[in-house]
């Protein structure tokens, strides 16, 4: 195990807000508790609201989970390395007043990196960033900042947001953060597709029929509904994690694993992507729940009357290259259904001549989560007399093959990531760019409310309609006798 090879100071700002608590601060303490984050690391929360130490230490000790005697041992160790800080998003006293925290315990660390969180509301973030720059950029410091979605709303405020954070930091300083890079099948999709002759070799539209990618979620937007009214789960999970997953199953080998080299081919296949058609768009929105025990989405008070914002959709994007021209890509995402779970399902064309009766194709599933897995799905003799055909897989299930291993959580590897330099697993302004020209189009007619989103019940499949949308692009279901044995 190697910690990061600069020691740092890390500031989380917007320490007190939902994302530091859950995601953040629980990561940070698994890379210390795992020895990846050095113990001479100095962490600072800064926001806006008044709080003792005790008080921090109880919003940074609140989702993290403590399984055993020596975890609470390391979280007692862990916040003795945290402090806080309170102030204004726009005044630079307030920052100056951090400056000194930061020189404080630099003096003692002898840190010469400075990480920078930004856990922030977007309306802020311009703000914070030029108080950064003004008063907590040293030269001969190594800086870092790493920022979250949601860049921007479209192509023209996401390109004004770049321009205003590019004026104040380099391309080289920025880490933007899309979790699911960081997720553990996620990165296996390289090791996949370059690392196996047998996957290589199919992977193209000779073979391949139709790809699905699907997220679903059981809860819905309660609690969030007032934020998720204005984005709305395009933007919240098509265009930055359903995206960066296709980009992933879709590029060409880059020349090297370097970040750069990994990333010119992300914007390359992102670049052979037309803007998304109406005609191939399906918008939920769910309703009570059938039982009536769950509210559906307009009846959240904090959602406007009458809101036509999707909180399913599913879109099916083309990229027009040689490797993938007519091969339909549909990606799904939805909140408030049946269950929870990501993959991604690549589906392969039908098998040639009429040797065997009512075969179902082959898919190579790749099972984001829960319960990471790659099963190929494949026909096999049925076992005893007679020549009957029945479908079966190929499965690796991490549980059961790698059940002594530990996963760590994507926010653990994505910061270790930053930590140590590499942005192979970050956005670069240039892919950001092409993916809101893949989308803008399509938001605009959403926005302007020209889509009426489908009612679905909540805790139910999707909208009416989402089986023969997939069918429309080829999309077999298969037989219906086949069930995943770790289906959960
Ligand atoms: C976030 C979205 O980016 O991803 C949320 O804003 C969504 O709406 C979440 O629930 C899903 O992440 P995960 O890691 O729980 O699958």
């Amino acid at each position: 195990k190697t910690t990061s090879t600069h020691l740092y100071t890390i500031v989380v700002l917007g320490a007190s807000g939902d994302l530091a608590k859950k995601k953040t601060f629980p990561a940070l303490f698994g890379l210390y508790k795992n020895n990846y984050l050095s113990h001479q690391t100095r962490i600072i929360g800064y926001a806006r609201t008044k709080m003792d130490q005790a008080t921090f230490e109880g919003h940074v000790s609140k989702y993290i989970k403590l399984k055993s005697d020596e975890d609470n041992a390391a979280l007692k160790d862990f916040l003795k390395l945290c402090s806080y800080v309170s102030g204004q998003y726009d005044k630079d006293a307030d920052f100056q007043n951090l400056e000194v925290r930061i020189s404080e315990v630099e003096k003692t660390s002898g840190a010469e990196a400075r990480l920078f969180y930004m856990a922030l509301p977007p309306s802020v973030f311009i703000p914070v960033s030029e108080s950064l720059k003004k008063n907590n950029y040293k030269e001969g410091k190594i800086i870092r900042l790493i920022v979250e979605k949601p860049f921007g709303m479209d192509l023209e405020s996401s390109r004004k947001l770049a321009r205003e954070l590019g004026a104040l930091f380099s391309e080289e300083e920025i880490y933007r953060i899309d979790h699911y890079l960081g997720k553990e099948m996620v990165k296996n999709l390289m090791i996949l597709r370059f690392a196996n002759a047998i996957f290589g070799s199919v992977w193209n539209r000779h073979s391949i029929d139709n790809v699905q990618i699907t997220f679903k979620e059981k809860i819905g937007t309660e609690g969030r509904g007032g934020y998720f009214d204005e984005f709305g789960i395009i933007r919240d999970v098509m265009q930055n994690h359903l995206l960066q997953i296709l980009t992933l199953v879709a590029m060409e080998p880059p020349v090297s694993l370097d970040a750069e080299d990994v990333r010119d081919e992300k914007v390359k296949v992102l670049r052979f992507i037309s803007p998304i058609e109406k005609d191939d768009v399906l918008l939920g929105q769910y309703g009570k729940s059938e039982d009536g025990k769950e509210l559906g989405y307009l009846d959240d008070k904090t959602v406007p009357k009458g809101s036509k914002t999707p909180t399913y959709a599913a879109a099916t994007l083309f990229i027009n290259n040689e490797r993938w021209s007519g091969v339909p890509f549909v990606l799904k995402c939805g909140k408030a259904l049946n269950q929870q779970k990501t993959e991604i399902r690549i589906q392969f064309k039908d098998v040639v001549g009429n040797l065997f009766k009512s075969l179902s194709r082959n898919e190579i599933v790749i099972r984001v989560q829960p319960g990471e897995a790659v099963y190929v799905k494949m026909m096999n003799k049925e076992p005893g007399l007679g020549m009957k055909t029945i479908i079966s897989d190929l499965d690796l299930s991490y549980s059961s093959r790698f059940n002594d291993s530990v996963i760590p959580e994507a926010y653990e590897s994505l910061i270790l990531d930053a930590l140590n330099g590499d942005h192979s697993n970050f956005v670069r302004d240039d892919e950001l760019d092409a993916a809101w020209k893949i989308f803008t189009p399509i938001l605009k007619t959403i926005d302007e409310g020209h889509i009426d989103p489908v009612t679905y019940p909540y805790g139910s499949r999707g909208p009416a309609g989402v089986t023969e949308f997939v069918a429309k692009y080829g999309y077999h279901r298969g037989s219906q006798e086949y069930v995943w044995p770790q289906h959960s």
